[in-house]
């Protein structure tokens, strides 16, 4: 059985006070009692805050982005030894908002995986094709050497401690969703090519779709065999939103 996982992306929202009531709302409402495991990404501002009020609750806490660096001269940057004193459990790497604003490239992903890795944080490696993409014809040529090269020289015990995202980009913020069989065949499609590296590692790694995830589509989304989750933005946000999402578990 592989896991299921629900990850909220709160982005650049959120204060410390609002994320303390969210977080609140979120264990109210009974978001620690989740079947899979349930992780929340505020921004770096909040980390501290948050990892307080879910120490000692089954749900993770996740930071947006980190270095691949593990200290040193690298101004602004945040490494995964200064996560990890934080409560910081996932990392996010490679969203398509830090590809696209940020230059983030598939070999940088790969090494801060790596550095993640071997700090005991999870990555969750988000790959993904613009409209542009997906209209010429190249959704899997895209995708897969977004999956060879962030996933470059992974061993099965790597693999086994990774979570992948898929991501299109044309579904991100803009409320359009892959429909659950269009989703289906990319996620199948990656299994596939993880297997290529290792393939009792890739039955075992959970491959989380997100773009315009909610309540109405969560259901229908997760019930396909190869979608072992959500990667949620705006709708993790709202409490009773995500609990729907997390629900759809
Ligand atoms: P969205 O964002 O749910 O707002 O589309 C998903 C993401 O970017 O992780």
């Amino acid at each position: 059985m592989r896991r299921s996982i629900i990850t909220g992306n709160w982005k650049m929202n959120s204060t410390v006070a609002e994320t303390v009531n969210l977080i609140n709302g979120l264990l109210k409402a009974g978001a620690a009692d989740s079947k899979g495991e349930v992780v929340v990404c505020p921004p770096f501002t909040s980390l501290e805050s948050a990892g307080k009020l879910l120490k000692d609750s089954s749900i993770g806490l996740g930071s947006q982005d980190m270095s691949e660096y593990k200290s040193g001269a690298y101004t602004a940057e945040i490494s995964a030894e200064m996560l990890l004193t934080l409560g910081v459990t996932h990392t996010i790497l490679g969203h398509s908002e830090r590809r696209q604003y940020h230059f983030e490239t598939d070999d940088r992903v790969n090494r801060a995986a790596k550095v993640a890795l071997e700090a005991g944080l999870t990555p969750i490696i988000c790959v993904g094709e613009t409209l542009d993409q997906r209209d010429s014809g190249d959704t899997e040529k895209t995708v897969g050497s977004q999956i060879e090269g962030t996933l470059a020289g992974f061993t099965a015990d790597l693999l086994l401690r990774t979570v992948v995202a898929y991501e299109p980009v044309w579904a991100i913020g803009t409320g359009k969703t892959a429909t659950p069989e269009m989703a289906e065949d990319v996620h199948r499609f990656i299994r596939e090519k993880i297997a290529a590296i290792d393939k009792e590692a890739a039955d075992q790694v959970p491959i989380l779709y997100g773009g315009s995830v909610k309540p109405s589509n969560a259901g229908e989304l997760l019930s396909q065999p190869n979608i072992d989750g959500a990667l949620v933005g705006g709708a993790s946000l709202k409490v009773d939103d995500f609990i729907g999402i997390i629900n759809a578990l």
